[in-house]
């Protein structure tokens, strides 16, 4: 991104032809196609087709020529040769800081939605956050995929930010205010465990220089300013989300495939798992501070 797309005065020329090269790398409907990966011997090749999706939609798809072959090591090495390394932990992620994202009868998981099966609002990862703990990017791997639904919706952040500047400029400036989204406090037992959680929907990434959104479309413990043009944009917003946005696409990924993400918005559609034990959908999660490198010398 040659421009700051933040400050919109002085920048229309720049932002209209970055608008439209981002435009331009869906006529060759790419953006859903999986780059096929060797598992055991990532060719350099297949690398670059991951990081130059990645550099085109913030996110890239994958399979695997053995689809058993993705385990947490796997994970992991495919993270650090796309340049992540800084692993994020949470509450309820292994000791490995990979999560195995499975839905979870008892413990801690009980309460969080991602380990249920049901539908998971639009969101960004780690919109609860705290600055020092920015998430830029994912992976996420599908070991065993639901026996029915459970699919992926993905849309590109800055599609997202190119329709609602489209739509009205002054919708960028309401989202970059400091105080537009906050979260409130996650109590456990009466404990607070994390602190209210304000900030903007759109900021610039000190460290790439690249637009980064945090943002979530749940309606309950969530709160939003209340001025006219804030909830405006997140009309707007919305509509794109949940209407017919050809810039969405969707994934329902089967064992063996996984994605590597930019902290795109994304959503889950709920699901229906068999009942056999061992057949039970379960993905590995990894978050990182850093985000996916931009080239392959990097
Ligand atoms: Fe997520």
């Amino acid at each position: 991104m040659q421009f700051n797309p933040l400050i919109l005065e002085g920048s229309e020329k720049a932002y209209a032809k970055w608008r439209d090269t981002k435009l331009r790398a869906y006529d060759n409907d790419l953006q859903d196609a999986p780059v096929e990966l060797d598992a055991e011997n990532l060719s350099d090749q297949q690398l670059s087709q991951l990081l130059t999706r990645s550099r085109q939609f913030n996110y890239a798809i994958y399979r695997l020529d053995d689809p058993d072959a993705g385990d947490k090591s796997f994970v992991r090495m495919l993270g650090k040769k796309i340049g992540l390394q800084r692993l994020d932990g949470n509450l309820c992620s292994d000791e490995d800081n990979i999560s195995s994202i499975q839905v979870m009868q008892t413990g801690r998981h009980t309460g969080y939605i991602p380990y249920s099966d049901r539908q998971l609002t639009w969101h960004t990862d780690g919109y609860y956050n705290d600055e020092a703990r920015t998430i830029r990017a994912m992976v996420l791997h599908c070991v065993r995929p639901a026996a029915e639904g459970g699919e992926n919706l993905m849309l590109d952040h800055e599609m997202a930010y190119i329709q609602l500047r489209e739509a009205e400029p002054r919708f960028i400036e309401a989202f970059a205010e400091l105080d537009v989204l906050t979260i409130p406090p996650n109590i456990e037992n009466g404990i607070e465990i994390r602190g209210a959680q304000s900030g903007p929907v759109f900021s610039l990434d000190s460290v790439s220089q690249r637009l980064h959104m945090r943002f979530s479309a749940r309606t309950r413990n969530i709160e939003w300013k209340q001025d006219a043009l804030t909830q405006e944009a997140l009309a707007c917003m919305r509509e794109q989300l949940d209407g017919n946005n050809p810039y969405v696409i969707t994934c329902r990924m089967q064992s063996g495939e996984g994605i590597i993400a930019n902290n795109v918005l994304h959503n889950r559609t709920a699901f229906t798992d068999a009942d056999d034990s061992q057949k039970k959908r379960l993905l590995y999660r990894a978050r990182y501070y850093d985000r996916v490198k931009s080239e392959e010398n990097e």
